[in-house]
């Protein structure tokens, strides 16, 4: 996609224009009305269960978004006023010192299977690692596309009250590649299990993914130019926005809220398991023991305001809802993602983006005086 010259501003167009806009930008040929159809009783009720109707949510586009010098257009479904404006902007902002550099490790996550009842741990720990070969080839045995590439055991002392003994976490590491994965993950963890039973002599109880996807992170970062922001005041009271952010939790919970509006909106969207990306990222915001902003905040040298984020990003392009749903195939044909890993990219942007924009308007006018106008939008037919 090239960059593109918009003459009139999105949210002054018809819808009409809005769908012109898209096919020009993203070169999506054929009905894009039709496209948009949304998911069919008949589906969703083959999807769930008890189905009784559909629970719609607004779709709209974030504009501006240039990362690793390519132009997003970026569709979010979500229901909060003044968020795909906020994330447009504080796009364009960056976009003036080259937008947002991102990258993404590998598809790497974690199957786990829970072992009680042992004799010996260290025993049980040998023995398994002595199959290792077996048992990641009993995992891969029915996959086709995605791989177990690495086993290994932790043996844990039971924290809970309860007082269960020990017991041991035999941990598959499994390249999902461009699905998410969580069903291939659990068919390989339920694979293993009779076999991890008959080599230790213990009972599998858990046999399961963890949604801690620690080796699946995302990193982006950006430089906002300290004059579009509105001053060197605005760059300082940002930092202090960030000192308490990262040193409140009261506050540092609400600032990644704020980042998850910019995420869940594109998981959503695009048809990701957005539970699952909400309780990693938590847990990760937790990993040095205090919960704390998903983002940092600095200034360079030249006195511009530098952000970055890091988070896990279990995120998929095929398989899954991605297939099923109608409006996901369509978000994710308008952001023209290659892989899984492109995709988080795209996510870590516009949480980067979001906060940016959010701490903005706090160390400044305000919140309410730019989401009011927005939210007043809604009572003012
Ligand atoms: C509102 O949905 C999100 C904010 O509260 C985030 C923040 O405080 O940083 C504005």
């Amino acid at each position: 996609m090239t960059v593109m010259t918009i003459e009139k501003k999105i949210y002054k167009m018809t819808r009409e224009e809005r769908l012109e806009y898209i096919r020009k930008a993203t070169q999506i040929s054929g009905d894009i009305e039709a496209m948009l159809q949304p998911l069919s009783f008949e589906d969703s009720n083959r999807m769930i269960e008890n189905a009784i109707g559909i629970m719609s949510i607004p779709l709209g586009i974030a504009t501006n978004f240039v990362i690793n010098g390519r132009e997003y257009v970026i569709p979010m479904a979500i229901e909060e006023p003044s968020v795909i404006a906020a994330v447009s902007k504080a796009a364009k902002i960056a976009k003036v010192r080259g937008g947002f550099i991102a990258e993404a490790d590998d598809s790497l996550m974690i199957g786990q299977v829970q072992v009680v009842k042992l004799g010996n741990g260290k025993h049980a720990t040998t023995k398994i690692l002595r199959d290792k070969s077996q048992l990641l080839a009993i995992a891969n045995s029915n996959s086709k596309s995605v791989v177990a590439i690495d086993l290994r055991v932790r043996l844990l002392r039971d924290k809970s009250p309860n007082n269960m003994g020990n017991m041991l976490v035999v941990e598959l590491v499994i390249d999902t590649k461009d699905a998410m994965g969580a069903n291939a993950i659990n068919t390989m963890c339920e694979a293993i299990a009779p076999r991890i039973a008959e080599i230790t002599g213990g009972e599998v109880v858990l046999k399961i993914l963890s949604n801690y996807s620690t080796k699946r992170l995302v990193r982006c970062r950006a430089t906002f130019d300290k004059d579009e922001l509105g001053g060197s005041q605005i760059v300082k009271r940002i930092l202090y926005a960030y000192a308490l952010a990262y040193s409140d939790t009261y506050r540092a919970v609400t600032h990644n809220k704020g980042v998850m509006n910019g995420i869940d909106a594109v998981a959503l969207a695009t048809g990701q398991d957005f539970r699952a990306i909400e309780a990693g990222t938590h847990a990760y915001a937790a990993r040095d023991g205090t919960y704390r902003s998903l983002t940092t905040w600095g200034r360079t040298k030249e006195g511009d305001l530098a952000g970055a984020i890091e988070l896990p990003l279990a995120v998929g392009v095929v398989g899954g809802v991605v297939n099923a749903h109608p409006t996901a195939k369509f978000a994710l044909q308008i952001l023209s993602v290659k892989s899984a890993r492109e995709l988080a990219t795209v996510m870590a942007a516009v949480g980067l983006a979001q906060n940016l924009a959010a701490i903005r308007a706090l160390s400044s006018e305000g919140i309410q005086a730019g989401h009011m106008g927005l939210h007043a939008r809604k009572f003012s037919k």
